[in-house]
């Protein structure tokens, strides 16, 4: 079984270049269906859960060709209106296809996405927003059938309980083309939902006040392919971020979007990091040694990722004093800290809450990765660990990373895939 391998405790520094959003490419791949002429689409990152997206969209009847790092999908063909059982386990996110599929094909057949690592992953704001656009759900053991019932998608005013990003994304997809005026009150305002829209418009959609939390969407016609490039990957940034925080002197990242790093930037300066961002371009500084951070609260854009708390746990671990964590998005989001306290971090968890006692160092062993943003967090506790740390079912990190060794050895780390 292959693992990565980390040999701590060397100094971090220099440039490297930030991959595509994978949470950006996910939803616009699925968006790209309803066209009635070919996407082309840069800066997509090669990851698996790209490739995961790739193989239901051929099964879908769509064309797809890599070139380097552009994507071309030609959705001309589609023939099919039912996702296999396995492709929808491979990838949790195979949900953000339920609109897309159900606008262009009036029905769908998948099987729900199931629970993850993170702890159950319901779609029950997914269907109920699409009930109220005319879309009938039944649910047989397991497999759900949607149908657009005969009057078409209609475009209503869906209030979401809470911004769920997936939910809000399929919305939107659902509704460029349905009859009339769709209104998403307390929408996702993530980046990648602005992504999004920014792709649907470039199509000829209708979408506006998306990142400010109202989504308006006018329905149109038809789509059309276009041309368009994926924004940066923000987690991506707090992931070498921390690399750096925790091992390094001085890095580089870009290409970066100011906004989209707002969130974790004052917990990075809490910690001691001296950070500058110009134009596309982000430089970290690090601490002699890391100071802790208090109130770590994860929450909905604006608020601090979710998906960057396993990242900065890991500096914590190392930093000088007592850190607080408390994960309000998922139920079960701290797997990691089995792991990382295998390292020899000191992690109390009390229900949500997690309270990091910095060490002075970690120590080298063999670790197991359970989900993609904890595994990328056991290898930046790996850089920073006396000896060597070896992180088995890599597989999990190659959902969201194109190439995390090749990455972190630009930056001067001792670290291969064996
Ligand atoms: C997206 O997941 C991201 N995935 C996640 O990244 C990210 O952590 C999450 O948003 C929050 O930012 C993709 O974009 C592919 P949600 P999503 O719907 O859409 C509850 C990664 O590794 N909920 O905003 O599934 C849900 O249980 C992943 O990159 C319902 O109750 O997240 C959670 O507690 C991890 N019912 C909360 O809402 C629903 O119908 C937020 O979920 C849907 C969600």
């Amino acid at each position: 079984m292959s693992y990565i391998s980390v040999t701590g405790n060397r100094r971090l520094s220099g440039k490297v270049k930030i991959q595509g959003a994978k949470n950006s490419i996910l939803p616009i791949l699925s968006a790209s269906l309803l066209c009635n002429s070919p996407c082309i689409i840069h800066n997509c990152p090669h990851i698996t859960d790209v490739d995961a997206c790739i193989k239901i969209l051929r099964h879908l009847g769509c064309k797809v060709f890599w070139q380097e790092d552009t994507l071309l999908v030609d959705p001309t063909g589609i023939h099919c209106h039912e996702i296999p059982d396995d492709f929808m386990r491979e990838m949790r996110s195979s949900i953000v296809f339920l609109g897309a599929v159900l606008s262009r094909c009036g029905k769908i057949a998948f099987s729900f996405p199931g629970g993850c690592e993170l702890g159950p992953r319901p779609i029950d704001l997914h269907l109920s927003a699409l009930a109220q656009m005319g879309v009938s759900v039944e649910d047989a053991h397991g497999r759900l059938f949607c149908q657009v019932d005969e009057k078409g998608l209609l475009g209503t005013e869906i209030v979401l309980p809470i911004p769920s990003v997936g939910a809000t994304e399929n919305i939107m997809i659902a509704a460029v083309t349905a009859k009339g005026k769709t209104v998403i009150r307390n929408a996702a305002r993530e980046p990648e939902i602005s992504d999004l829209a920014c792709f649907l418009n470039a199509c000829g959609a209708r979408v506006s006040g998306y990142g400010e939390g109202t989504v308006i969407i006018e329905g149109v016609d038809r789509l059309h392919g276009c041309e368009h490039s994926v924004i940066p990957d923000r987690i991506v940034v707090s992931t070498y971020m921390a690399a750096v925080a925790m091992c390094g002197t001085d890095a580089v990242l870009e290409p970066i979007i100011p906004q989209h790093i707002y969130p974790t930037l004052p917990f990075f300066r809490q910690s001691g990091c001296r950070v500058s961002l110009r134009g596309n371009q982000l430089r970290i500084k690090a601490p002699q040694s890391l100071h802790p951070m208090k109130n770590v609260m994860t929450g909905y854009f604006p608020g601090f990722p979710t998906d960057a708390q396993p990242l900065l746990m890991a500096m914590a671990t190392v930093a000088n004093g007592t850190s607080i964590f408390v994960e309000n998005i998922f139920e079960n989001r701290y797997h990691h800290v089995h792991e990382l306290s295998r390292l020899g971090a000191k992690i109390k968890i009390e229900g949500r809450m997690a309270v990091v006692e910095g060490a002075k160092t970690l120590s080298g062993t063999t670790v197991k990765a359970s989900d993609l943003r904890g595994g990328a967090a056991l290898v930046l506790a790996g850089l920073t660990a006396e000896g060597q740390t070896k992180i088995y079912h890599t597989d999990y990190i190659k959902r969201g990373y194109e190439d995390i060794v090749r990455d972190l050895s630009y930056l001067g780390a001792d670290i291969s895939m064996k």
